[in-house]
């Protein structure tokens, strides 16, 4: 059989590093290590979960080559020979799947997590690490020496421990090494600045010298680099093509190609959709060009199409992928197998990272078993499941279900699925990957789907199942603001009636008799063909509001909804009573929508009292003490009075607040039913939670 993929399926044959296909899983520190710096068995069963999904090499986390200098409290080291038997465990482990595995060996440098326990972080001068604020002490040149020999020795761990290779790090003008090879960080004017390729490579070639010599030349090496740093100041492109032909002289055998410095949201690292897609492919083609060895690329190489054409274009060799492993384990075997449409493909929400952040869980929103490979299961006893709601959750419970063996009943009260997983995508594209691989497998799976079909006990009991869950999502309330009754007034429950082609009184009467007509006619049997796509080509020429926008309230659907209407030329404001916006996410997700309001010139106010509503404007309070955080209470000169603003709109948008509803699963309990609520019926939760909820009760099944 021919591959679709000829060029990803490709072993790689010309160099040390020999390995089954160009894929390659990028590290991605998971803070599942045990608290004693080892792999733990979650660990262990993620990356060998990434191995069976057919990936040709993974590179694990960041490793530390001291035991002092730690990467994050669970992240791992090879800094002593007793943490060998830990790392040749999860060797042998990925080694069982026909993959290649080598970890990412690193000093920390400043962003060591020394001082959590009275410790110093260090650096090649004083830098304050962007992430914990701790400035580094400048090293000697003495202690260089002596951290280059620990470099060596995690090198001969490494290859105890039966690693196939190992990946230097020092990209990102972060850690030690990428620190020493950036003039942000090198402010030193001794033999180890960063002025000259000689002196600036010094340190990265000590290094090396003493890892050939401790771990043999056979163990191949791989240097992680940005082609350049993308800030003012940093290490150009053309200064990394000056050195990269000296480190491969030094035994450097594959490059990994990234791009940008590292901020306290990791934005040049982790790079955003903003950045579009292949970020750093001409960066590695570059250096491709001044060197022999293989060079591997990263940075949202998201789409197999994508990667296929960098390797066939001669652009890269190898293709690392990190977040699209996270989603998709098995992205690699569905390459292999010629059936792509299946990649459960990563839609960028930055969950993964901002989870890390806040609770040392890499939780993936569209995979609920990244990170719980080992403690979910789902067991194959052919239970009959009716799934009542086919939003997110109820299209995951439905799909999950069907995989692990049940007969499932999905039941869908509009006549299409999707539920406001539809709008979330029409507004916010990305998440229409989510969306499209959802219906994709609901279609291909023994699912019995009944759309148009209002679900009640009764109809549920006849269908005489085993267990249901609910999945019929939230209501939204509109909050009592003075003048929210005005008819111009829209709002986000009138828009999720609309989007059901249900009008209720309680919202019908803000629009217009035809209006009404044409959304309780025509709504509901356009429903089949009303795709995001299509939505958002006919919101191209005809959206119901002005030219002015006002919306009240700043979730993420709300922010979504500003940055959809001012791409579709609205002038839009934003007013949030509360001092948090979209709290539902985390600080690199909440950041890169504050960039796109800068961009597509949104302004928003938080902290705001919301007054009244009047014809054209909605009248705020600006609280003095809480606009200027608290400093109001203490110079009162500077306190800004309690005073009105009328800020303009022809149209105002409330987008309400998002409230559980139980009604449903509370009537099947009482009916004694085995019942589960799932997703955003129990409360706002975004995909992630809908997903997440979806497999724990597929779980219980
Ligand atoms: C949660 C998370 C943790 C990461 N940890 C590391 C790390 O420990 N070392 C590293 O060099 N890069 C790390 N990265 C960066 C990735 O390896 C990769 O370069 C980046 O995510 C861009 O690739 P992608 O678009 O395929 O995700 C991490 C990325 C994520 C999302
Ligand atoms: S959490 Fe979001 S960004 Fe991270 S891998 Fe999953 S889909 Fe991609």
């Amino acid at each position: 059989m021919t591959s679709s993929f000829p060029f990803l399926s490709s072993p790689l044959t010309n160099g040390k590093l020999q390995l089954k296909n160009r894929m390659v899983m990028s590290p991605m520190t998971t803070s599942y290590a045990n608290a004693d710096q080892t792999p733990s068995q979650r660990l262990t069963d993620h990356f060998v979960e990434r191995a069976k999904g057919g990936v040709g090499l993974i590179t694990v986390e960041l490793v530390t080559v001291d035991t002092e200098h730690r990467y994050l409290p669970n992240s791992m080291t090879l800094g002593d020979d007793q943490y060998i038997e830990g790392h040749r465990r999860l060797v042998d482990a990925i080694h069982q799947h026909d993959c290649k595995v080598q970890p990412q060996i690193s000093h920390t440098g400043p962003e060591s997590i020394a001082p959590m326990s009275g410790g110093q972080t260090l650096g090649p001068s004083i830098n304050i690490a962007p992430v914990w604020g701790w400035p580094s002490r400048e090293l000697t040149v003495d202690e260089l020496a002596e951290i280059a020999i620990q470099y060596g020795e995690a090198a001969r761990r490494v290859r105890e421990a039966g690693y196939d290779g190992m990946e230097l790090h020092a990209a990102h003008c972060y850690n030690l090494l990428g620190s020493f090879i950036s003039p942000l960080r090198n402010k030193r004017s001794d033999e180890y600045s960063a002025h000259g390729k000689e002196r600036k490579t010094r340190f990265l070639l000590e290094v090396l010298e003493q890892v050939k010599a401790r771990a043999g030349g056979d163990l191949p090496i791989t240097l992680s680099i940005s082609g350049y740093e993308r800030y003012p100041g940093g290490r150009t492109l053309e200064d990394t093509q000056l050195i990269a032909p000296m480190l491969v002289a030094a035994g450097v055998d594959c490059f990994r190609v990234s791009g940008g410095v590292s901020d306290n949201l990791v934005t040049g690292m982790v790079n955003s959709s903003e950045y579009g897609y292949a970020v750093n492919v001409a960066q590695a083609e570059a250096i491709k060009n001044v060197v022999d060895v293989p060079v591997m690329v990263v940075g949202r190489i998201h789409d197999p199409e994508v990667a296929e054409d960098i390797i066939a274009n001669g652009q890269a060799d190898l293709i690392a992928m990190a977040r699209p492993l996270l989603a998709d384990p098995y992205f690699p075997k569905k390459v292999l197998a010629g059936t792509p449409e299946r990649i459960r493909r990563c839609i960028s929400c930055e969950n993964c990272i901002d989870s890390q952040a806040h609770q040392a869980n890499l939780a993936c929103a569209v995979n609920p078993l990244s990170g719980r490979e080992g403690e979910l299961s789902f067991a194959r006893s052919g239970k009959k499941v009716v799934v009542v709601g086919g939003g997110t959750g109820g299209l995951e419970a439905a799909r999950l279900a069907a995989e692990a063996g049940h007969r499932v009943v999905l039941m869908e009260k509009q006549r299409s699925l999707g539920g406001s997983l539809t709008l979330a995508s029409t507004v916010h594209s990305d998440n229409e990957r989510f969306l499209r691989w959802l219906l994709a497998e609901v279609k291909r799976l023994p699912i019995d789907v009944r759309t148009a079909t209002e679900a009640s006990v009764g109809s549920i009991r006849a269908e005489n199942p085993d267990a249901v869950i609910v999945a019929t999502g939230a209501v939204v309330e509109t909050p009592d603001i003075p003048g929210v009754e005005q008819q111009h007034v829209l709002t986000g429950a009138l828009l999720r009636q609309v989007a059901a082609g249900v009008l209720k009184d309680d919202q019908a009467f803000r629009l217009p008799r035809w209006q009404q007509t044409l959304v309780n006619s025509l709504v509901q049997p356009l429903q089949p063909l009303m795709t995001p796509g299509l939505l958002r080509r006919v919101s191209r020429w005809w959206m119901p509001v002005g030219r002015e926008v006002v919306i009240v309230g700043a979730d993420l659907v709300a922010l979504e909804l500003a940055e959809f209407l001012a791409e579709r030329g609205r002038r839009v404001h934003v007013l949030e009573s509360g001092r948090k916006i979209a709290p539902e996410v985390g600080n690199k997700r909440r950041k890169e929508h504050m960039d796109r309001f800068d961009k597509l010139k949104i302004t928003l106010n938080s902290s705001v009292d919301i007054v009244r509503i009047e014809k054209s404007a909605v009248v705020i309070e600006v609280n003095g003490a809480t606009a200027i955080n608290g400093a109001a209470a203490l110079n009162d000169d500077i306190a800004i009075n309690d005073a009105e603003r009328r800020i303009h709109g022809d149209s105002i948008i409330v987008a309400g607040n998002v409230v559980a509803n139980t009604v449903l699963a509370d009537e099947l309990e009482n009916a004694g039913m085995v019942t589960y609520a799932i997703g955003d019926c129990t409360g706002l939760g975004l995909i992630a939670k809908a997903v997440r909820t979806a497999a724990e009760a597929v779980s219980q099944l």
